[in-house]
């Protein structure tokens, strides 16, 4: 496009809650609708007012939308109902949702003003997973493997949640993340270093659960000086998110 043609800012607002590669998947669709894509955000206290009580915090999910690929800006608190001035006020052209109803709490559907102005746009919605679908797979879990006194049992059974598949699409979703390795053994060995010419090997500040025999998965690079812990900023674990569920079970 021409240097002064106005770039296209695209809007998509929405929930966001244990974000997965559908939500991906919107946002990447979204991207290709114009230049910018703008993603804007509801607070806790809405979405508890219009669907239920979210999993994940404000924070965390501000931070994870920050992390996909296809995302150039994200705004904060934004009401569930999207208004033509509130467009306008983030110089948004565009508003763009998945191709299912979205209805507020009084039933009214969410994107009526938009869709009025002719500022709507829809695009696929990813079938087969869903914040839902995750909750209630989390929920099963919970049901399963925790009993009241014994909240931290569950360790180590019936991970993972989702599919290699599927877990592929959540880490390519990640802006920072360039490659890949599908099917990776839990143990860096030496002709992976070699082969994928590794400088480093990198671990958070959780602990690490040695192999079966009782070797550490990390040896080769430690042995070789390259192995270095980082720190996440966030404490967020899988653990703490059937926690969390585990107490508010009997909300959703
Ligand atoms: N979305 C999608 N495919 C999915 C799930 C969500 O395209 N499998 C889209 C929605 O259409 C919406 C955006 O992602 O445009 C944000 O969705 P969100 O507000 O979080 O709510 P839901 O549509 O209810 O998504 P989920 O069921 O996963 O909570």
């Amino acid at each position: 496009a021409p240097a002064t043609q106005k770039q296209v800012r695209v809007w998509v607002d929405g929930c966001f809650d244990m974000v997965h590669f559908g939500h991906a998947n919107a946002l990447r669709q979204a991207k290709l609708m114009g230049d910018i894509l703008v993603v804007a955000l509801h607070s806790n206290a809405d979405i508890t007012a219009h669907k239920g009580l979210p999993v994940t915090t404000e924070e965390e999910r501000y931070k994870m939308i920050r992390a996909i690929k296809w995302v150039d800006e994200v705004i904060e608190d934004i009401p569930c109902y999207t208004s033509v001035e509130l467009l306008e006020k983030h110089n948004c052209d565009i508003c763009a949702h998945g191709d299912d109803f979205a209805a507020n709490a009084d039933g009214v559907d969410s994107y009526a003003a938009v869709k009025t102005a002719g500022k709507y746009r829809e695009y696929k919605r990813t079938e087969g997973v869903s914040t839902t679908d995750l909750l209630q797979r989390l929920l099963q879990m919970t049901q399963q493997h925790l009993c009241a006194n014994e909240v931290n049992r569950y360790e180590g059974r019936s991970y993972p949640i989702m599919s290699l598949q599927q877990r592929v699409l959540s880490v390519l979703a990640c802006k920072y993340v360039s490659d890949v390795i599908i099917g990776a053994p839990y143990t860096v060995t030496e002709s992976m270093l070699d082969n994928l010419k590794v400088d480093y090997v990198l671990h958070g500040q959780t602990p690490v659960y040695p192999n079966k025999d009782g070797s550490d998965p990390y040896e080769a690079p430690k042995t070789r000086g390259i192995y270095r812990t980082i720190e996440s900023g966030s404490a967020l674990t899988t653990d703490v998110i059937l926690q969390r569920i585990y107490e508010h079970r009997l909300e959703y």
